[in-house]
């Protein structure tokens, strides 16, 4: 991986901190991507020190729950990097309350789906110049049963945490369907993959409660560094260099739901994606 130069979203914490230390140690050169300048450099110093103090790693701070900082992460990123290998969409989350984006979008969805979308797009140029290069994106086992809500995108009518994050994850998979369909032949794939149950920081913002949950689940829960291991596999093994569309677990290629099979909605998805992403289209 010595010569590869991978962004990682989300790598503060969690399975993409556990990624990107990972990735480090094999060599690759990281950029990873926090919101919070203090969390990003403490998290910077860990993946360096993984790396035995050799590694190189960047790092950009963008909230991926605005458009406007995605694009402007995105330019940044396209300024620093003539080759980019392997760009990793790892970051999200859950949301217990329904809020809104600066964008006027369900937060969830901004940070889960629309932020992959609109940067994997804004960086696709760079990245079938790259090629071979690959998009990975985590999605979750929590999609299955879960149905894109085309007639209330924004949640207004009607608002579940747990439901609305199950969305997202389906849309991650949809959206890496139709972008493995457009990037068929360029050099470029695109995989996603559910990490398990890891104990993370996942859900622990949505109260005393959940977060009492989230203890409880721990001892059932997969270290981090287990939860990141098909990640790494994905960015890093000559095993799928030419596999594209597929979604997995446990580095075995899994099929997802009946719902994030379904080849019409994901494009359907991908075009409303688009028209969410237009209105932030001004200039900086
Ligand atoms: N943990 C599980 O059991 C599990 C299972 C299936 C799928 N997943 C998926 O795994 C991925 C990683 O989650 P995790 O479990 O590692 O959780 P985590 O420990 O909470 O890490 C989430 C990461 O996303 C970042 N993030 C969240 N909102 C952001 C925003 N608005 N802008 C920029 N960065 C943001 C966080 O950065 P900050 O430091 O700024 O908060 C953090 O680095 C998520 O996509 C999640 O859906 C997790």
């Amino acid at each position: 991986m010595n010569d590869k130069q991978i962004l990682i979203t989300g790598a503060t914490n969690g399975i993409g901190l556990a990624a990107a230390e990972a990735l480090a140690a094999l060599g690759a050169n990281l950029a990873i991507v926090g919101r919070s300048k203090t969390r990003t450099g403490i998290a910077s110093a860990r993946i360096r020190a993984a790396a035995g103090g050799g590694a190189t790693v960047a790092t950009f701070i963008a909230d991926l729950s605005s458009q406007a900082s995605v694009r402007r992460l995105a330019a940044e990123v396209l300024a620093r990097y003539p080759k980019l290998d392997v760009l990793v969409n790892n970051a999200g989350a859950m949301y217990g309350t329904r809020q809104l984006t600066k964008d006027g979008i369900e937060l969830t969805w901004a940070v889960n789906h629309l932020a992959p979308f609109l940067l994997s797009k804004l960086l696709l140029q760079r990245l079938k110049e790259s090629a071979p290069a690959r998009i990975i994106t985590t999605a979750s086992q929590a999609h299955q049963g879960a149905h894109i809500p085309f007639d209330d995108l924004n949640a207004e009518r009607s608002y579940r945490g747990f439901g609305r994050y199950c969305e997202t994850k389906l849309a991650n998979i949809l959206f890496t369907t139709e972008l493995a369909r457009r990037v068929a032949g360029t050099g470029v794939t695109a995989n996603c993959f559910h990490p398990g149950l890891v104990a993370t920081g996942f859900n622990r913002n949505n109260g005393l409660l959940m977060n009492l949950g989230m203890t409880i689940l721990r001892p059932v829960a997969r270290s981090p560094e287990k939860g990141a291991e098909t990640l790494v596999w994905l960015a890093t093994s000559p095993d799928v260099a030419n596999v594209s569309g597929a979604y997995f677990f446990d580095q075995e290629q899994r099929p997802p739901s009946p719902a994030a099979q379904d080849t019409e909605t994901a494009g359907r998805l991908w075009e409303i994606s688009e028209r969410q992403c237009a209105a932030s289209r001004r200039p900086l």
